[in-house]
């Protein structure tokens, strides 16, 4: 590649703004100084990726890409710097003084950069053949009587392949490219020693990726009913084109996709086409294969939610469903819109007019879950074998949302749907929750030393009859009993298990009455300035008080049979306690905010002021976080 100029660069450097050439790729988001968004480069939930326009530099904190315009065209195209600069020079109109590239050196670029090159020389040529080939006419006449207008075949540089054996690739020898990568790209076929053209006499879709550069082509017959060739024909995967991770539109789409924060998913080009066509550019196809997590994340980038526009037959739709619960995994929002049957997006708008299908999208539009739930609820009806695995079905799909409280809410919107108790869909749910973590579950091996001892053997949660307050009790009898055997422990720089537990603890209520109490009373010894000591409680006038001190006393640690009879060492609690003791405060904690969470939604329940429900929400979603918090510091992974 020849030498850009320095001057060119500087010019280039110069021009290049961070937020504009990121912007395209990312949905950016001001908060104070900078700009931020979800890091294109690593997978994550909440925006750890940054823009300052001041410095004209990008940084993520998560993974720790950084750097300036070009350095991001080259990590999110995977290009090198002179690529990246042309990139940067075509969007901002500078000119590159440099002699186009010569077949000869266009064979000293490597594979990818002589894969693109062939290919976007097969996209002139389809064009060319279709704007000014006798035989193009052929492809004109198809593409208008399928109602595209020449706008829309400009916008998706539509082209033609002659109905020839060889019109492309003989064009593309003659002007100096090697066959190796006509071979590479799929665009030739050689056969014994004859070589052919793959694409003969059929309109051509080039697909794009997010940069604009073509990987490779879908394409159509025009033959209505010729049952030897298929309708379509696509490129192969090669270096540039891996189809689970392109999508058909995404380039031409994305700006509207970002302004509108919506993608619609379709199923074919000419989908894609139509509905541009009637003034919706925000969309994107799949191109007939069902939908990959690498698709998904690239929608991701641009918008949370997607609208599926599916076909009429309810066996495609059932089919497609999989790819749906992909989308959820990933956290995304999905609607599903339903054609009549017989009609594709394409067909429907070409039947129906622009206006009449946007108000029909607005109005069918049906979130992903409630859709499948109908769909389902309409079958199982009078069957309730069919209903149950039907039933099942949906938890599957509301298990693979992370957020819970979304989550919540299609419990209850699925309760009504099916007409049984939301708790039957929550219990269903746990049931899953619970056989796959014992899935995930391996057993143990080698020594257990250094691992959490065992204090209460219970404590990590899954005990599905117990009410909360029995949980509750559970961990706030812990936490007595550490007080009352450990007292004056020294745990950590001179403070005692005391001082700790009621600091740490301060503004934590205890529920259970009796260790309420019990609380209260080591607090009243700590004001006296004195170590409260077990004859304080074994002598307690109270017998209740006296019978449980007396109950804790005597359990200084737990444990279990099988580790002392299997000789593995077992440190004595006591050993441990400051590592017991923070555990213990952590459970207690996490297992009050729980509790909190769950009374918030239920209030959330309750509200139907829509400003009141956000508010409600925020509360929500800020103790979700202090739990979370929790969580991590106990080391605890809970499916959200
Ligand atoms: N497709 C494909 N290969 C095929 C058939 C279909 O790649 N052999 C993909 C194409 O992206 C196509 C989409 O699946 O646009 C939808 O195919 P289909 O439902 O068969 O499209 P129709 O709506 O029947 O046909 P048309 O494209 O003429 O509207
Ligand atoms: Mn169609």
């Amino acid at each position: 590649m020849s030498l850009i100029p320095k001057e060119t660069v500087d010019q280039i450097m110069a021009r290049a703004d961070i937020v504009e050439v990121v912007g395209e790729f990312v949905s950016l988001k001001k908060k104070g100084q900078n700009m931020w968004a979800c890091c294109p480069f690593h997978h994550e939930k909440s925006p750890s990726f940054s823009v300052s326009p001041a410095k004209g530099i990008y940084k993520c904190f998560g993974c720790g890409k950084a750097g300036n315009p070009v350095q991001f065209i080259m990590d999110v195209e995977g290009t090198s710097f002179p690529e990246a600069l042309k990139y940067l020079a075509k969007k901002y109109g500078i000119e590159i003084p440099e002699e186009a590239p010569s077949p000869e050196s266009s064979r000293e670029q490597n594979e990818r950069d002589s894969q693109f090159i062939i290919t976007d020389f097969a996209n002139k040529h389809f064009q060319q053949n279709l704007h000014e080939h006798e035989q193009g006419g052929i492809g004109k006449a198809y593409l208008k009587e399928r109602g595209i207008s020449a706008a829309i075949v400009k916008k998706f540089e539509l082209g033609y392949s002659l109905d020839a054996w060889s019109d492309l690739t003989d064009a593309a020898l003659k002007a100096g490219y090697k066959q190796q990568y006509l071979e590479a790209t799929g665009l030739t076929i050689v056969k014994d020693d004859k070589r052919y053209d793959r694409f003969r006499g059929r309109v051509m879709f080039p697909i794009h990726n997010v940069s604009g550069r073509v990987v490779g082509f879908g394409a159509r017959t025009l033959k209505s009913n010729d049952k030897k060739s298929p309708k379509y024909l696509n490129s192969p995967e090669s270096e540039i084109y891996h189809k689970s991770n392109v999508l058909y539109g995404l380039y031409q789409a994305r700006q509207a996709m970002r302004m509108q924060d919506m993608c619609y998913l379709v199923e074919g080009y000419l989908d894609v086409l139509s509905l541009h066509q009637g003034g919706i550019d925000n969309v994107v196809a799949s191109s007939g294969t069902s939908l990959t997590d690498g698709q998904i994340k690239l929608i991701g980038r641009y918008t949370q939610h997607i609208t599926v526009l599916y076909d009429g037959d309810a066996a495609g739709i059932k089919a497609s469903l999989r790819g749906i619960d992909l989308i959820l995994e990933n956290g995304l929002n999905v609607n599903v819109v339903t054609f009549p049957e017989g009609e594709d997006p394409d067909s429907y708008i070409q039947k129906v007019g622009d206006t009449a299908f946007k108000n029909y999208v607005q109005q069918q539009a049906q979130d992903f879950i409630s859709f499948k739930a109908s769909l389902y609820a309409a079958d199982t009806k009078d069957n309730p074998v069919k209903k149950a695995e039907a039933i099942r079905e949906i938890v599957a799909s509301i298990a693979k949302i992370p957020d819970s409280i979304k989550r919540s809410v299609f419990f209850r919107s699925c309760s009504l749907i099916f007409d049984i108790d939301e708790q039957v869909l929550v219990s269903e749910y746990n049931k899953m929750q619970l056989q796959d973590r014992q899935q995930a579950q391996t057993p143990k091996t080698g020594s257990t030393y250094g691992q959490e001892p065992p204090l209460p053997p219970e404590a990590e949660p899954q005990e599905k009859e117990e009410s909360d307050t029995d949980v509750l009790k559970r961990y706030e009898r812990e936490i007595v009993r550490m007080l009352l055997n450990y007292p004056d422990r020294v745990l950590e720089e001179g403070i005692t298990t005391c001082q700790y537990m009621l600091e740490q603890l301060e503004d934590v209520e205890f529920r259970t009455p009796l260790y309420a109490r019990l609380m209260e009373l080591v607090k009243e010894k700590l004001c006296e300035e004195k170590i409260p000591v077990a004859e304080d409680f074994i002598n307690y006038p109270d017998q209740e008080i006296r019978a449980e001190a007396i109950s804790l006393l005597s359990e200084q640690h737990e444990l279990s049979h099988n580790w002392a009879t299997h000789q593995i060492f077992v440190p004595h609690e006591s050993d441990l306690l400051p590592y017991g003791a923070e555990r213990a405060v952590l459970r207690l904690k996490w297992r009050n905010v729980q509790l909190l969470i769950k009374m918030e939604m239920e209030k959330l329940r309750l509200v139907t002021d829509p400003e009141e429900q956000i508010r409600q929400l925020t509360t929500i979603r800020s103790l979700k976080s202090f739990e979370n918090q929790l969580c991590d510091m106990l080391g605890i992974v809970i499916n959200r």
